[in-house]
This record gives C-alpha cells, sequence and structure tokens, in this order.
C-alpha cells in the first residue's frame, strides 16, 4: 500500500544534509544521462495570476537511489495577500521503477523549497569562494529560508543582510531564521547593501531586476532562483554579462528563464555565454570557480530530477522512521 506523506512527515525526516547530498546526485546523474526528464509542462492561467506545472522524472545511474516520481505544483503569487495560503503548493507520486506502482504520495510544499534550497547549496559548494563568509539574501519568503539553510551547510556565513519589499515580512524572517540558525541577520531597506557580499541569493517574486550589477564585485557568488518565465526577471543584463553562468540545465533555463532570455533577445549575450549545467561541474565534465575574482552565477528554474531524487530519500527515511500513513487507495 502506498505510503501518505503529510507536510509535517516530510519536514520531520528530510534535513537539509541530506536534500543537498540528494539533489547533487541528481545533477550528476543528469550530466551522465542516466535521467529522463521531459522539458516540464506549463499551464498558465492569467486570470488568476498563477501557473501549473506538470514535473516527471526517472533518475537511473545510482545503487539503490534510482526514482520515479511526478510532481504537480502551482505557483499563484497573489496567494499570500490574497488568501493567506502559500505562493508555491505541491503534491508528488513516486512509482517503484520496476514495477510502476505507486509507492508514496507525498506533500511537495516543503519538499519543494527543500530541493530548490539544495540545488543552490551544491552550487554554492562548487562555485563561491571557499572563504565565502557573508550573504546578501533578498527575499523574505518560503524559498530564501531555505536558500539560506543550504548556504549555511556548505559555507561558514557568519553575517547575512536581508533585504524584502515587504518591511513585516524582513523584521519577521530576521527574527525567526537568526534564532533557528543561530546567525545574526540584519534587514535593510537599501538593495546596494545587500548586494556587497561574498554571496547573494535573489530569491523573490519580482519579475524585474532587483539590484544593478554594477553594485556585483569581484568574486561574489550569485544563485538566482526567483523568476522562471521568459519574460520575468530578477537580474539585470549586466549581472548576466559580468557573471561565468552556470544553469541547473541549460535547455530549461533557455526555454523558461527570462533572466538569460532577455539578454539574448537583446543582443547583449549569446547561448556561448552560459559556461554549463551544473550537473558537469558536479560530474567533472567541465571547471567550477576558476579564480578568486570571477563573479559566478547559478541560475536555476527548478528540475523535476531534483524533486525525484529528493523525494525517494524522503520514503527512505520515512521508512526507516516508521513515519507517514500506509493507505489504500
Ligand atoms: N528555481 C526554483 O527551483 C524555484 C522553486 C520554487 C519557487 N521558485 C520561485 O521563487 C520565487 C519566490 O517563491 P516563494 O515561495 O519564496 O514566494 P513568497 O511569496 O513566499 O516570497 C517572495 C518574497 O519576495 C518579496 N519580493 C517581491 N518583489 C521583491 C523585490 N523587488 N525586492 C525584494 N523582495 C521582493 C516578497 O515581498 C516576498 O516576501 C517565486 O517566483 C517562485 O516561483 C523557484
Amino acid at each position: 500500500m502506498p505510503l501518505l506523506l503529510t507536510r509535517k512527515d516530510v519536514e520531520q525526516v528530510l534535513t537539509m544534509k541530506d536534500a543537498i547530498a540528494a539533489v547533487e546526485e541528481g545533477f550528476r546523474q543528469l550530466a551522465l544521462g542516466n535521467v529522463t526528464m521531459p522539458q516540464r509542462t506549463v499551464i498558465r492561467i492569467p486570470e488568476h495570476h498563477g501557473i501549473h506545472l506538470g514535473m516527471p522524472a526517472y533518475m537511473g545511474g545510482t545503487e539503490g537511489g534510482e526514482s520515479l516520481a511526478l510532481k504537480v505544483v502551482t505557483v499563484y503569487h497573489d496567494n499570500p495577500s490574497k488568501f493567506g495560503l502559500p505562493t508555491t503548493i505541491g503534491t508528488l507520486l513516486l512509482n517503484d521503477p520496476h514495477t510502476g506502482a505507486l509507492v508514496a504520495i507525498m506533500d511537495a510544499g516543503f519538499l519543494t523549497a527543500m530541493r530548490t534550497g539544495a540545488a543552490s547549496g551544491v552550487a554554492t559548494k562548487y562555485l563561491a569562494r571557499e572563504d565565502a563568509r557573508s550573504l546578501g539574501l533578498f527575499g523574505a519568503g518560503v524559498q530564501a529560508r531555505t536558500q539560506l539553510m543550504a548556504v549555511c551547510e556548505v559555507r561558514s556565513i557568519d553575517r547575512v543582510i536581508l533585504y524584502d519589499l515587504n518591511e513585516e515580512a524582513r523584521e519577521k524572517f530576521a527574527a525567526e531564521m537568526s534564532e533557528r540558525l543561530s546567525i545574526p541577520i540584519e534587514p535593510t531597506e537599501d538593495p546596494q547593501t545587500c548586494v556587497e557580499n561574498d554571496i547573494i541569493v535573489a530569491a523573490t517574486s519580482s519579475s524585474t531586476p532587483i539590484f544593478e550589477g554594477s553594485w556585483v564585485e569581484e568574486g561574489t557568488h550569485i544563485n538566482g532562483i526567483g523568476s522562471h518565465t521568459p519574460q520575468t526577471r530578477e537580474l539585470d543584463t549586466e549581472t548576466i554579462q559580468n557573471a561565468k553562468v552556470v544553469t541547473d540545465y541549460i535547455s530549461a533555463c533557455l526555454a523558461e528563464a527570462g533572466d538569460l532570455i532577455i539578454p539574448i533577445q537583446e543582443g547583449a549575450i549569446s547561448e556561448d555565454h552560459i559556461h554549463a549545467s551544473l550537473g558537469e561541474i558536479v560530474a567533472g565534465l567541465k571547471p567550477g570557480r576558476e579564480s578568486v575574482g570571477e563573479i559566478t552565477l547559478f541560475k536555476s528554474v527548478g528540475l523535476a530530477v531534483q524533486d525525484a531524487a529528493t523525494a525517494v530519500r524522503v520514503y527512505e527515511l520515512a521508512q526507516a522512521a516508521g513515519v507517514g500513513e500506509e493507505v489504500e487507495i
């Protein structure tokens, strides 16, 4: 019988350390050609300012970590203000790759935030300077929390500057996360102060650039995770032009990431400006950071393989801990 895992169940078993290990393996298998992952389906619902994404993937290649999964996720930007609901809501079906039988149904809201954080964790591990200590965080929402957790997992961060348009969200985030991670978090009203750090995370729902590329200092690493439609972007053309650009997956970003598509359409960069997909660096097929001074940028739109790799780990952890409820369907 399939195991039903609620959001609380997933929260109980999944740590950021486990999520980073699972997602890193997912990226490696993707680069090695062991993942089947069609471009996700996108249904736009402009009447309600939302989108619906269907994200299937099969991950092979790993001893014991094989996974077959489908996540359905919606992104409704007005949810927090209008309905008190999260922007991102998801559910995932996990199948047995040998038989196709359904083995788990799990909430994928927390899972999405964890695997999105984990992708930035993997990127930061391979691309940020080893001595990176300060983090500028744009966004005080759901994704920003797990972005912060992930960066702190892979670098010894001792200072966090936080910028969000919403002052209340800023203050709440700073109080909650500084206590949880025992790190000082300084909310600011000045986006430039937020940029002047060793690592920058852009995790907002903005559809236009949130800072100026001219503010970014040499040696910075940037994770850009917020925008994922061709017409929207968080990063300006100058930021993209000045950076060594690594994507979660080149073809997915060329289909969805306005941060890259808009500068290409402007003629400011060509597709060749994209250095690699992250998995190529993880698998040792391409170099990561090559000098102290270069600006590195990880752009993610989110991949089904991240969900598949994380979900099978959640299932294993839940089984081992006796968490979840078996249900007949
Ligand atoms: N790359 C991925 O894999 C991935 C995965 C999940 C979600 N996302 C995207 O990440 C974004 C954030 O998602 P969330 O769930 O955290 O949303 P959220 O609504 O919880 O938080 C977004 C925050 O951004 C702030 N914001 C908006 N415009 C801003 C600006 N110009 N400057 C500073 N702050 C600004 C808002 O005030 C809000 O606090 C969404 O666009 C979502 O689609 C990406």
